[in-house]
């Protein structure tokens, strides 16, 4: 199976002498979702940083081997004079993807995302949770082997962060890329993930890797199982003993 991302031995510190991360090592492969919790400040931005290649390392190495690579942001970073079906567009179009192609693909993955009717609308015409379901549809349609996300999900309501969870699990098991997700939430991490890294306070350290069982796509109510409920138990006393 191909390693789409391999970081080997890690280590980040900033000018300003700050060590973000030590001795970081994981790799995520074709079809595997990886989660990492840790304590604010522990260097999981940087970590993501660093996998898209906005930043450089200060020791180790990092290997990417994809052809294409999405990265979604906590806040949805959508275009405001641009409708929602004219920002996905935009990957296509700065790919010099043909107009009627690249409008089909947008469709598709605004559908996908579950915004058939709201093509038109602008950002602030959508709620929140909408303009993050743009978001996530434009990382998607660039159909990229390495998806990065630093707490898409953290601005958001519980209700609509656990329909979003659903649907992005459910997005992962159509196209199986490569996902690192970050997040605070234990549960949005063993539910949605095929593995959970768990980092100490920084400087950041995995101290667990704890693999996750079931097959996708997952149903809501899984979160309510006790198998569920363990594992989230497993994770959370991980981060509490590192913390
Ligand atoms: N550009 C930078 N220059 C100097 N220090 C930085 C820079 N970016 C991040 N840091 C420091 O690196 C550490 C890790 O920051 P990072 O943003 O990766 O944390 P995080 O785990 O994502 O936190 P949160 O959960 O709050 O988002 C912090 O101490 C931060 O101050
Ligand atoms: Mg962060």
């Amino acid at each position: 199976m191909t390693r789409t991302l391999v970081l080997d031995d890690v280590t980040k510190q900033f000018a300003t002498g700050t060590v973000a991360l030590e001795d970081v090592s994981l790799s995520v492969s074709a079809g595997e979702f990886v989660s990492v919790v840790g304590p604010s400040g522990c260097g999981k931005s940087t970590l993501l940083r660093l996998a898209s290649g906005l930043d450089d390392v200060s020791g180790g190495s990092i290997e990417v081997n994809a052809h294409s690579t999405s990265y979604v942001f906590q806040e949805a970073t959508l275009l405001e004079w641009r409708s929602a079906l004219r920002n996905v567009e935009l990957v296509g179009e700065l790919r010099g993807v043909g107009k009627a192609d690249r409008r089909r693909a947008a469709q598709e993955a605004l559908d996908l995302v579950g915004l058939t009717g709201f093509e038109k609308q602008h950002p602030r015409q959508l709620s929140g949770g909408m303009r993050m379901r743009v978001s996530i549809a434009r990382a998607l349609v660039a159909e990229p082997d390495l998806a990065l996300f630093d707490e898409p999900f953290g601005a958001l309501d519980e209700i609509t962060r656990l329909h979003l969870q659903t649907e992005l699990q459910r997005l992962f098991a159509l196209k199986e890329f490569a996902g690192l997700f970050i997040t605070h939430s234990v549960s949005e991490a063993v539910y949605l993930s095929t593995r959970v890294l768990v980092m100490s306070g920084r400087p950041g350290r995995i101290v667990a890797d704890i693999p996750v069982p079931w097959a996708y796509p997952r149903p809501p109510e899984l979160r309510f199982e006790p198998e569920f409920a363990a594992l989230t138990g497993e994770v959370s006393a991980a981060l509490g003993e590192h913390s």
